[in-house]
């Protein structure tokens, strides 16, 4: 299988936790673009947001995304809306697989507000956040492969994923 694996998805859906674990799995380096940001601006996201605002935070995804340029054999977790704007999907699918964690919304957002602040959930309304999901479909719909994560463990992902991946590469 060669080349990166780049997760995309919407917050909660588990590109972190799966990355890790398929990362241990297939022997790569694992790398999460979100850490990436900190590591270079300093700030943690919320402080990002809260000071600069989201446009400077997805100006710092750009440059995030250029930098994975020098990847080559890595697990790649990316933040939920970096593939969602326009040039990113296509720049991920340069670097390697991409595979898109779909899940169930109300599982997502349960997950996603268990594990940290996301700035992206603030002050939203369930309608918005549905809009938000909606509006980012179209987007991970691009990844090479869709992994259903609805009602699975991490392990069982992990597994989806490997099966998924073999699977596309024994096609080419
Ligand atoms: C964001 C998702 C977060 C992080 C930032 C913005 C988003 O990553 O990049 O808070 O716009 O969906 P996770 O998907 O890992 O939560």
């Amino acid at each position: 299988m060669p080349g990166n694996v780049v997760l995309v998805g919407f917050m909660g859906a588990g590109k972190s936790a799966c990355g890790r674990l398929l990362a241990r799995r297939l022997g790569r380096c694992f790398v999460e673009t979100d850490d990436m940001i900190v590591g270079r601006d300093g700030r943690a996201i919320p402080e990002i947001f809260r000071q600069a605002g989201e446009e400077a935070f997805r100006r710092l995804e750009t440059e995030a995304v250029e930098a994975l340029a020098l990847k080559s054999d890595d697990v790649i977790a990316t933040g939920g809306g970096l593939p969602c704007r326009e040039g990113r999907m296509e720049a991920l699918r340069a670097l390697g697989t991409v595979v898109w964690l779909r899940g169930d919304l109300d599982e997502l957002l349960g997950r996603a507000r268990r594990g940290g602040h996301r700035p992206m959930l603030d002050d939203r309304t369930p309608v918005e956040i549905d809009a938000l999901y909606r509006a980012r479909e179209p987007y991970y719909a691009q990844a090479h492969l869709t992994v259903d994560t609805a009602g699975l463990t991490i392990d069982q992902v992990v597994h989806r994923i490997v099966a998924a991946l073999r699977e596309a590469h024994a096609r080419v």
